[in-house]
């Protein structure tokens, strides 16, 4: 039985007494809904695998409610690694870095490094600090499904399986945070995300494509084909000439496509691409409700946030 709770005090107080107890719940997070359990308890991690239905374990993002608490899990952490989290913590970045020997096996899936970020959603960094220990979250959707940006969405996929949904509203960014690592101390983009590239080498220099013996494709955000909504999704410039039909759906950038389709969308009439990646994500769940067979995307601008938009939606059309 999954209870559906408002993110209010009552709300929070009893998840992070579910979180104590072993238990699993999905929570709000500024980026997407989270599906969370005590990071320092195995046993309860194992659980988040379980309910995603995750065919082996990948590693977890461990979330922390100050840099100064995060710090703590890593063993090491180079100057960059330093000025990123003074600048950007709380917020859209998840950095992975040496972990320290508290960290269980199960939230790194056997790797000698760890993820960890501190969010700024206010629900959920009340929780974290209510728990009084690490929460180990993925996004809070089934294996290789849309990531989940309300509670409606969490519910659809995973009822029955978390003890608790804390219902918080839609998310604030919509995509999943950034992951940074480091080699020899320079950072390198394993996965972009809520925080713009640019944002980062402005604080910390040039950021890396990861070097080949880094790159692990068993990581499911690195998996080719992820986020991936029920229907087939395929890539067009914006405005491409596309035959409407009452089969398949429409993803716009700006502007509302001509004719009659199963579905629309318009991910930001100003063309702003924050705006944008807010409604990904919901935006596709509405379009693979509607039945459509295929969904047509519009290819959006790669800076800012456009990155992440345009990753989110290649893999969704791998
Ligand atoms: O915004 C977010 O990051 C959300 C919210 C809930 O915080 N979480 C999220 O988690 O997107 P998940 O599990 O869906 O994606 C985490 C990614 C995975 O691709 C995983 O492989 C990678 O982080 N990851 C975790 N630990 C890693 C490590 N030690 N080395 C490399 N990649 C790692
Ligand atoms: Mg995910």
């Amino acid at each position: 039985m999954t209870e559906i709770l408002k993110a209010g005090k009552a709300g929070i107080r009893k998840a992070a007494a579910a979180l104590k107890r072993g238990g699993v719940v999905a929570f709000p997070t500024e980026t997407v809904y989270g599906l969370g359990a005590d990071g320092l308890d195995p046993v309860a991690c194992a659980r988040i695998f379980e309910i995603k239905g995750r065919p082996h374990f990948d590693p977890l993002i461990l979330h922390e409610c100050s840099a100064a608490r995060a710090r703590r899990l890593f063993s090491s952490v180079p100057p960059a690694a330093e000025r990123l989290m003074k600048k950007f913590w709380p917020g859209p970045l998840t950095l992975v870095l040496p972990k320290a020997r508290a960290v269980p096996d199960i939230v790194t899936a056997g790797l000698k490094t760890v993820a960890v970020r501190v969010p700024a959603g206010r629900y959920a960094l009340a929780l974290i600090k209510a728990a009084g220990r690490p929460v180990a979250a993925p996004s809070a959707n089934r294996f290789g499904a849309l990531s989940p940006t309300t509670a409606a969405h969490v519910k659809r996929q995973l009822a029955g399986g978390p003890d608790i949904i804390l219902d918080g509203g839609k998310t604030r960014i919509g995509v999943e945070s950034t992951i940074i690592s480091f080699e020899r101390g320079v950072p390198v983009l394993l996965r972009p995300g809520g925080l713009p590239l640019e944002e980062i080498e402005a604080a910390a220099g040039p950021v890396s494509a990861p070097s080949r013996r880094a790159y692990r494709p068993a990581a499911p955000g690195c998996l080719k084909k992820h986020y991936a909504p029920q229907a087939k999704l395929r890539l067009i410039a914006i405005g491409a000439r596309v035959k409407p039909s009452a089969r398949a759906a429409y993803l716009a950038f700006t502007n509302r496509p001509a004719g009659k389709w199963a579905a629309v969308k318009v991910l930001s009439p100003s063309g702003d691409l924050r705006e944008a990646a807010a409604g990904l994500f919901g935006a596709l769940h509405a379009l693979e409700r509607s039945g459509a067979r295929v969904i047509y995307a519009e290819r959006v601008p790669q800076h800012g946030l456009g990155r992440a938009i345009m990753d989110r939606l290649r893999r969704a059309s791998a």
